[in-house]
């Protein structure tokens, strides 16, 4: 039967993938998005994940369009990069505040639904290897997703006898328009670092998520599953 899925940030990158992913896989997909269009197929719904009363009436029309929210992958993130020294304090809260507390409100949001159904459920949050190791530039960025770490392993063990599991997806560098941005110097410099020598593909880490919210990993809770061609192992 086909579950209800809500992808935040869904509209392109990452979360796009991950959304065609999830309803190749037969279950109904809804995505937020912030402007333009909503992507074709796919259930769109209007949302600034900073805005508490916008998640909620975003999880309230996807309830009434395709039922409580079963699978629930939290991917919306933004990056304000500056050196430690001059970044503002706006540039630091408002990266904590959409990546780490945009991500509470959401996921809360879904626990609602999800306990008052009694059928379990399944998270996915996207980190990403910088949370892990660290990155020069990317104080504001590393810590949000440091914290979705912290958070998504804390609300594992709040949640596992209720049967949601809550996994973490940490990519590492992928083609999107992001890293197409980067000077080709700076890409082949990454890319060296990177044990398989190149950057993934957005379809490598909905691959990543759709295991985890499937029935084979139905024992796996608490995890971060690095996707990152081996740049960040060891942690
Ligand atoms: P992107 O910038 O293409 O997409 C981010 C999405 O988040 C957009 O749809 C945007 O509208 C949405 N978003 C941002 N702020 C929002 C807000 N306040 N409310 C609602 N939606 C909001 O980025 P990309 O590259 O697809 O990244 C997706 C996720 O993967 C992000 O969390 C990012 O940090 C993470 N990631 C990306 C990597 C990469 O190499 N591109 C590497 C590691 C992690």
């Amino acid at each position: 039967m086909a579950r209800s899925a809500l992808v935040t940030g869904g509209s392109r990158g990452i979360g796009l993938a991950i959304a065609r992913e999830l309803a190749a896989g037969g279950d109904d997909v809804a995505v937020t998005y912030r402007s333009g269009e909503p992507p074709e197929g796919l259930l769109g719904v209007h949302c600034d994940i900073t805005d508490t009363a916008q998640v909620d009436a975003a999880f309230t029309r996807v309830e009434e369009e395709q039922g409580p929210v079963e699978v629930l992958v939290a991917n919306a993130g933004i990056t304000k990069d500056q050196l430690m020294l001059l970044m503002s304090e706006d540039d630091f809260t408002s990266v904590l505040d959409t990546n780490l507390t945009g991500t509470f409100r959401v996921v809360k949001r879904a626990v609602r639904g999800m306990l008052r159904r009694r059928r379990g459920g399944r998270i996915v949050l996207i980190s990403s290897v910088v949370g892990l190791m660290g990155s020069g530039g990317q104080v504001n960025y590393a810590a949000s997703k440091a914290g979705l770490v912290g958070f998504g392993r804390s609300l594992a063990r709040e949640l596992g006898s209720r049967g949601i599991t809550v996994n973490i997806v940490a990519p590492g560098f992928i083609e999107t328009d992001m890293t197409a941005a980067l000077p080709e110097e700076r890409a082949a410099e990454i890319k060296k670092n990177v044990p398989l020598g190149r950057f993934g593909s957005t379809g490598e880490i909905a691959a990543a998520v759709r295991f985890l919210t499937g029935e084979n990993a139905g024992y796996i809770t608490g995890a971060v599953i690095p996707v990152d061609g081996g740049l960040g192992m060891g942690h």
